[in-house]
């Protein structure tokens, strides 16, 4: 009998052919999100749950009783949508896929960095608008970026990569805020310092750049406080989670103008974007694109089925988060 599985949204087909051919595989044909009746029926129904960032998993979705579900397979390598305390409670394992959206959501850091900064989507709304009076010396002047000093929150994996892109690539210099010591090789040949407080990064950046996880312990890490703590001529860049930021006081800052302005992949209440953040200029919105591209999307899939083929085999699960 092969285990029985439940993919809650569409993925990439080659990912879904794999599945189906190795498992006994319930696709998503309409890619709608499992409503909360039919996510608990799949913990009674099937051995594994391969969720996404759109599926919530707080305490309150997962049975109280017996659960067929062994494992929760996650696409993405965030999880913080996931309740990993009550996953553990029930013996249901918990996997992710990191390392392979490390590159395309560094990528992405760095274009938020610079749309925002060079006021990219602005001209291009105007250019489409048929609002451009042509070539001015004072039309549209942003920001410069080359040179200047980026902030990172979160020197993991994707903190470093996008580190590395801004420093080899545009001569920025790096400091950054991490829980833990970080003194490796990597960040070394980046001359990256490490410095003591959140503030301190805040306030000696020109960009401040957000990958720590989301969840409880970094909810509003970035609150109305934290704004006052950065330059003026600041921007910020969030491709972590949106809970990471008190998304109204940001709201706030861009509005009366107390940092330069702001780039976002993620919101507090996806897929919701407040009204007052779409009609601000200084601000780029992106509708959570960190990881897609095609290479990744299917790498990302592809980690999902290494993840349930080691547990199904009873081999130690790779990517194994709970
Ligand atoms: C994914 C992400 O697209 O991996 C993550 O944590 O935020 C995105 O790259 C999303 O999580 C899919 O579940």
């Amino acid at each position: 009998m092969k285990p029985r599985l439940i993919v809650t949204r569409r993925w990439p087909a080659a990912v879904e052919a794999i599945l189906a051919e190795r498992f006994d595989t319930t696709l998503n044909a309409s890619d709608e999100p499992l409503s909360p009746a039919a996510m608990a029926s799949a913990f009674a129904d099937f051995d594994a749950i391969l969720a996404t960032v759109s599926d919530r998993l707080p305490v309150a979705a997962f049975p109280e009783g017996a659960a067929r579900t062994r494992i929760i397979a996650n696409f993405g390598v965030g999880f913080s949508h996931i309740d990993v305390a009550a996953a553990r409670d029930r013996d249901i394992v918990v996997t992710n896929t990191p390392g392979v959206l490390t590159d395309c959501t560094a990528d992405l850091a760095l274009s938020l960095m610079l749309a925002v900064a060079r006021r990219t989507g602005e001209g291009e709304r105007q250019l489409r608008a048929g609002e451009w009076r042509g070539w001015s010396p004072t039309h549209m002047a942003g920001a410069k970026v080359s040179g200047k000093t980026l902030g990172i929150v979160g020197m993991g994996r994707i903190g470093k990569a996008t580190a590395r892109r801004a420093h080899f690539g545009f001569g920025m210099k790096i400091v950054f805020f991490n829980r833990s010591p970080v003194d490796d090789d990597e960040t070394r040949a980046m001359g990256a310092v490490q410095m003591p407080t959140l503030d301190d990064v805040l306030a000696a950046s020109d960009f401040v750049s957000l990958h720590c996880p989301g969840g409880a312990e970094n909810r509003h890490l970035i609150d109305a406080r934290s704004l006052r703590s950065m330059k003026r001529c600041a921007f910020l860049i969030n491709t972590a989670r949106g809970d990471v930021v008190d998304q109204d006081a940001l709201t706030g800052a861009l509005e009366r103008r107390e940092i330069a302005g702001a780039g976002l992949d993620v919101f507090a209440d996806e897929p919701a974007v407040p009204e007052a953040l779409k009609r601000l200029e200084n601000v780029v919105l992106l509708p959570h694109l960190g990881s897609a591209t095609e290479e990744t999307r299917v790498a990302m899939g592809m980690k999902v089925v290494e993840n349930l083929t080691a547990f199904f085999e009873g081999r130690p699960v790779p990517d194994r988060v709970a």
